[in-house]
C-alpha cells in the first residue's frame, strides 16, 4: 500500500519535472480547416523527431487528459496524427502535442481555426491551394485536401469546378486525386474546386478543396516581394482609425503566409482588437499572385507613434510607422521669406525712386519740430558759379533765385549780381566761397572753356582748395548736354566725376520751369543744405517753407 503511493508519488513527480523540461516549439502554426470536414494534423511532420521508440499524446490547448485514440470519436488521435472526422467551429483554438523520447521530451503547439464554406461560395478565400500551370503544356492540379489514410477512407470520383462551373471536355483527363489540363494557355488561371465525397467507419463525409491556378508562360521564379509598405511613415491624428493594407506580390510555388506583427508577436495576439489583422484577399495575376492583408487600427493610441507594424511575408518583411501629423511650417516659413524679400525689394525700388521726395519730406517734418539750424559761421547757403553768355544770365539771374531764394528761402551768393564793390576780384572768391555751404557750379556746352576760372589760375587753386581741403558740395548744373568734358578745366572734370551733373531740362521762358516741385529742382534741393527754412525768423520761415512746398503743386 505505502509503496504503491510512494511509487505513485515519483511517477507524478518524474512526469511533472519531464513535462516541465520539454523541449517546447511553438512557431505559431496555423491550421485552417473548413467547416464539415475531415481534417488531420501529423505531429511528427512538425516535430521531425528520429528516434524509433517514443510516446506521443495529443492535448487540448493545456488540458491535462489526453485526446481519446477511439475511433468512433469525432476527433481521435490515429497513430501520431490528430484525426478531426468532420470539423466544427468550437473545434477552433489551439492543441498541443507532446512527445517523450527514451531521452528528451518535445512538445508542438497547433492552432487550428475553422472556417465556414457557405453553400454557394465556389472557392474558398481562406483556405487553398496555389498551383502553378505552365503555358502550352499539360500541366495537372491537385486535389491536396483530399486524406491519404489507408484502406479504411475512400474517396468517390472528384469532381472538378472552375468559377463554379464544373469542367468537362477533351482538354481535361480527370486522374484518381488530381486533374490534367492539356495544352494550357493564359485563360486557364482562375479558381478551382475540387469536390468528393468520403466515406470512413461507414460514415460518408463531403469534403472539398479549393485552388488557385495560375497560368505562368516560363517557370521563373521572382519570389515574394512586399510592394507597400515600404519601410514608411504615415500620419494620423491621435484617436483616429488607420487602415493599410500589406500588399505583396508571390511568385514562388507554394502559399506564402502573410501576417502584420509587432515585436514578432501577433497583432491579434497583442493590442485586445484595438488593432487587428483583416482577411487576406487574393488577386491571381498572370504569373503572380497578389495578396492583400489589411491591418485595422480602430482607434489610435500615444504608444502607437513610432512603433514598426510588421508585415511578414514568408522570410521577408516590411514596416510601416504612425507619426502625429506635422504642421507644414517650411511652407509658411518660405511663404513668409518670400513675401518680406519681396516687400523688401519694393522697399528699396521705392527709395531709390523717391529718394529725393523722401529726403525733402524728412528735411520738411524734422526742421518743423528742430526750429533752428547750426551755426557754421557762414552767410550764404550757396556761392554761384557761371560763364557768360546769355542762356545762363537768364537762368542764373532770374530763375535760379526766384526758386531758391524767393520760394525755398536760401541765401545765395551770384557772382555779377551780388559783387562787394571796392574788393579785388580773387580775395572776392576766396571769401564768399569760404562763407558758402554750397557751391553751384552752370556749365554749357557753347562756352568751350571755362573762362572765368581759365583766366584766373589763383581763382582755380583757391577753388580747388575749397573742394578738396574743405570738403565743400558742389553742385554742378548742365544746361545742355555737354558730350566732352575735355575741355573743361581740371576742377570742373574732378567734380564732375566725383559728384555727377544735373541736366537742366525745362524752358526758361515757362512758368512751369519756376515751380521748386520739378523733378529738376527737387534734385537741386536734394544738394542744397537741409537747414535752409530756418534761416530768420519763424513767421518768415513758414511762408517761405509753405512756398517752397505749394508752389507746383
Ligand atoms: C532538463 O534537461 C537538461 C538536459 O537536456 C538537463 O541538463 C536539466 O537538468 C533538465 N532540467 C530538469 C529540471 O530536469
Ligand atoms: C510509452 O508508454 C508505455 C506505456 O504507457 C511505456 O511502456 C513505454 O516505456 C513508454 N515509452 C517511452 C519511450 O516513454
Ligand atoms: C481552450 O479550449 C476551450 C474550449 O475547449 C476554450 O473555452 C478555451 O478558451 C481555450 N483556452 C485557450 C487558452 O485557448
Ligand atoms: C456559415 O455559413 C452559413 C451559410 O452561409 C450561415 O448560415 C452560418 O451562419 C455561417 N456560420 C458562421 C459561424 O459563420
Ligand atoms: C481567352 O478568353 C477570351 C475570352 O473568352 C478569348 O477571346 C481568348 O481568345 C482566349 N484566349 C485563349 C488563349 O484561349
Ligand atoms: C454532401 O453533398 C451532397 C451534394 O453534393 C449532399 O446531398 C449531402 O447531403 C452532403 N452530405 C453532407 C454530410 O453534408
Ligand atoms: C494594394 O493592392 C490593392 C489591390 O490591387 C490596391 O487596391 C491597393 O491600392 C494597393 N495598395 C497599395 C498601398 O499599393
Ligand atoms: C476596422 O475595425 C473596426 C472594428 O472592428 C470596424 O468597424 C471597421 O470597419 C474596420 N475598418 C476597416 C476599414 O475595415
Ligand atoms: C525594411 O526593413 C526591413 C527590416 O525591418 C529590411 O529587412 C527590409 O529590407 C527593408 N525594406 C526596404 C524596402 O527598405
Amino acid at each position: 500500500m505505502k509503496s504503491t503511493l510512494c511509487l505513485s508519488i515519483v511517477l507524478t513527480l518524474f512526469r511533472l519535472v519531464k513535462s516541465e523540461n520539454c523541449t517546447v516549439q511553438d512557431d505559431a502554426r496555423q491550421e485552417k480547416v473548413i467547416v464539415g470536414q475531415p481534417f488531420w494534423i501529423d505531429c511528427n511532420e512538425i516535430l521531425g523527431v528520429n528516434q524509433k521508440t517514443y510516446n506521443l499524446s495529443w492535448y487540448r490547448n493545456g488540458s491535462e487528459e489526453p485526446i481519446t485514440k477511439k475511433t468512433d470519436s469525432r476527433i481521435h488521435q490515429r497513430d501520431d496524427k490528430l484525426l478531426f472526422l468532420s470539423a466544427n467551429f468550437p473545434d477552433s483554438g489551439s492543441y498541443t502535442c507532446v512527445v517523450w523520447a527514451s531521452t528528451r521530451c518535445y512538445k508542438s503547439v497547433v492552432r487550428v481555426a475553422v472556417f465556414n464554406n457557405s453553400d454557394g461560395q465556389c472557392f474558398n478565400d481562406e483556405l487553398f491551394d496555389k498551383q502553378k500551370i505552365l503555358i502550352g503544356s499539360n500541366s495537372k492540379l491537385v486535389c491536396h485536401s483530399m486524406p491519404s489514410f489507408k484502406d479504411d477512407m475512400s474517396a468517390l470520383s472528384i469532381r472538378w469546378y472552375k468559377e463554379c462551373k464544373q469542367l468537362d471536355g477533351e482538354r481535361f483527363v480527370f486522374l484518381d486525386k488530381d486533374f490534367i489540363i492539356n495544352n494550357v494557355n493564359s485563360n486557364d488561371s482562375g479558381k478551382y474546386q475540387c469536390k468528393a465525397t468520403y466515406t470512413y467507419e461507414g460514415n460518408k463525409y463531403n469534403i472539398s478543396g479549393s485552388i488557385l491556378a495560375l497560368a505562368i508562360g516560363s517557370p521563373v521564379k521572382k519570389g515574394t516581394e512586399i510592394l507597400y509598405p515600404r519601410n514608411n511613415t504615415i500620419e494620423a491624428e491621435l484617436g483616429s482609425s488607420v487602415f493599410v493594407e500589406c500588399n505583396v506580390s508571390d511568385s514562388t510555388d507554394s502559399l506564402t503566409a502573410i501576417s502584420w506583427k509587432v515585436n514578432k508577436i501577433l497583432v491579434n495576439d497583442l493590442f485586445d482588437g484595438r488593432i487587428q489583422e483583416g482577411y487576406d484577399k487574393y488577386f491571381p495575376a498572370e504569373e503572380e499572385l497578389l495578396t492583400v492583408v489589411p491591418l485595422n487600427i480602430t482607434v489610435l493610441k500615444q504608444e502607437d507613434y513610432g512603433e514598426r507594424f510588421v508585415c511578414h511575408a514568408g522570410k521577408v518583411a516590411a514596416y510601416i510607422s504612425v507619426q502625429p501629423p506635422t504642421r507644414h511650417y517650411t511652407g509658411y516659413l518660405a511663404g513668409g521669406l518670400a513675401a518680406l524679400v519681396f516687400i523688401t525689394a519694393v522697399l528699396v525700388l521705392i527709395c531709390m525712386l523717391f529718394k529725393i521726395d523722401i529726403i525733402l519730406w524728412y528735411r520738411k517734418s524734422c526742421h518743423l519740430f528742430l526750429g533752428k539750424k547750426v551755426a557754421d559761421g557762414k552767410i550764404y547757403d550757396a556761392y554761384v558759379l557761371y560763364p557768360k553768355t546769355h542762356n545762363p544770365d537768364r537762368f542764373v539771374l532770374k530763375v535760379l533765385p526766384e526758386v531758391l531764394e524767393k520760394q525755398c528761402g536760401y541765401t545765395l551768393f551770384i557772382f555779377g549780381r551780388d559783387d562787394l564793390p571796392g574788393k579785388a576780384l580773387v580775395t572776392v572768391i576766396d571769401e564768399t566761397i569760404k562763407q558758402s555751404r554750397r557751391l553751384i557750379i552752370i556749365l554749357e556746352s557753347g562756352s568751350p572753356s571755362y573762362k572765368l576760372l581759365e583766366e584766373d589760375p589763383e581763382q582755380q587753386i583757391a577753388l580747388y582748395n575749397a573742394l578738396v581741403h574743405d570738403g565743400m558740395k558742389v553742385i554742378l548744373i548742365e544746361m545742355d548736354k555737354i558730350k566732352d568734358y575735355s575741355d573743361m578745366p581740371e576742377s570742373i572734370q574732378y567734380i564732375k566725376q566725383k559728384h555727377g551733373a544735373i541736366r537742366w531740362k525745362g524752358d526758361l521762358t515757362e512758368s512751369q520751369s519756376y515751380s521748386a516741385s520739378t523733378r529738376f529742382w527737387k534734385k537741386v534741393r536734394y544738394q542744397m543744405p537741409p537747414g535752409h527754412q530756418i534761416s530768420t525768423e519763424l513767421p518768415l520761415v513758414e511762408t517761405s517753407l509753405n512756398t517752397c512746398q505749394t508752389v507746383g503743386r
